[in-house]
C-alpha cells in the first residue's frame, strides 16, 4: 500500500533536508502531504538553490498553512506518519502546547492524538530551557525528536552528504531506508 505522509517544512534553518526528504519519498511513490509555512518559504530561498514552486512539485498534494481544512486536518484521514523537517523552536511550542495555530502544527496534534508517528527534526542552537522542555513534552506525548545532528563516522565530504545522512536515518524511522545508506560497520 503506498505509504501516506504528511511533510511541514518551517521556518528552521536546514531547509535542505526537507527538500532532500521530499526528493526521496517521492523516489519511493510514497503518497505526500505537503505544507511549508510562511519563515519555510523564506528560508527555501534564502539558503538553498530551489524555487519554492519546484520544491513544492516534489509533492503529491500540497496544502496551504492556514488551511485548516485540509484532509491531514482530521483524525479521519488516514495518514501513515509526519515528519517536521526542519522543525522550528515556534512549531515545536506549538505542537509541545496543542496550541496548533497553523496546519504544520494542526496535522502533527492530529498524530499524537491519533497515536500515529511524527517525526520532529528540530533545529536550534543553543537550546535554552523552553526548547529542551518542549522537546521532552513532545516526547513524553510519543513524537520522535530528531534534530539533523550530523554523523562524521561516514566522513561526508560534501553538504550533500552530510544531509543524506539525517534523511536516511529519518527514512529509517518511516521504514522507508534508503538502498546504499552508510551505516557504522557495514
Ligand atoms: C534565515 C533564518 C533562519 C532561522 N533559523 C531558525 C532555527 O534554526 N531555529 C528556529 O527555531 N528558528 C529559526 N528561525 C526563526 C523562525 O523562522 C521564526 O521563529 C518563525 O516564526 C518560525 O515560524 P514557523 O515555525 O511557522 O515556520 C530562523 C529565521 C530565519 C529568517
Amino acid at each position: 500500500m503506498t505509504a501516506k505522509i504528511a511533510v511541514g517544512i518551517s521556518g528552521a534553518s536546514g531547509a535542505l533536508y526537507g527538500v532532500r526528504l521530499l526528493e526521496e519519498l517521492k523516489k519511493r511513490g510514497a503518497e505526500t502531504h505537503l505544507v511549508v509555512s510562511v519563515w519555510g518559504e523564506y528560508t527555501i530561498r534564502e539558503e538553498t538553490d530551489w524555487r519554492v514552486e519546484d520544491v513544492k512539485a516534489l509533492a503529491t498534494h500540497v496544502h496551504e498553512p492556514s488551511d485548516m481544512a485540509a484532509p491531514i486536518s482530521s483524525g479521519s484521514f488516514p495518514l501513515d506518519a509526519m515528519v517536521v523537517c526542519p522543525c522550528s523552536m515556534k512549531t515545536l511550542a506549538g505542537i509541545a502546547t496543542g496550541f496548533s495555530e497553523d496546519l504544520i502544527m494542526r496535522a502533527a496534534d492530529v498524530c499524537l492524538k491519533e497515536r500515529r508517528k511524527l517525526i520532529l527534526c528540530t533545529r536550534e542552537t543553543p537550546l535554552s530551557r523552553i526548547h529542551i522542555e518542549n522537546m521532552l513534552r513532545v516526547t513524553d506525548a510519543g513524537a520522535i525528536v530528531m534534530p539533523p545532528v550530523p554523523a562524521f563516522y561516514t566522513r561526508p565530504q560534501t553538504i550533500e552528504e552530510v544531509v543524506a545522512q539525517s534523511v536516511g536515518r529519518v527514512l529509517d524511522h518511516l521504514g522507508l531506508p534508503i538502498k546504499g545508506q552508510k551505516r557504522w560497520g557495514m
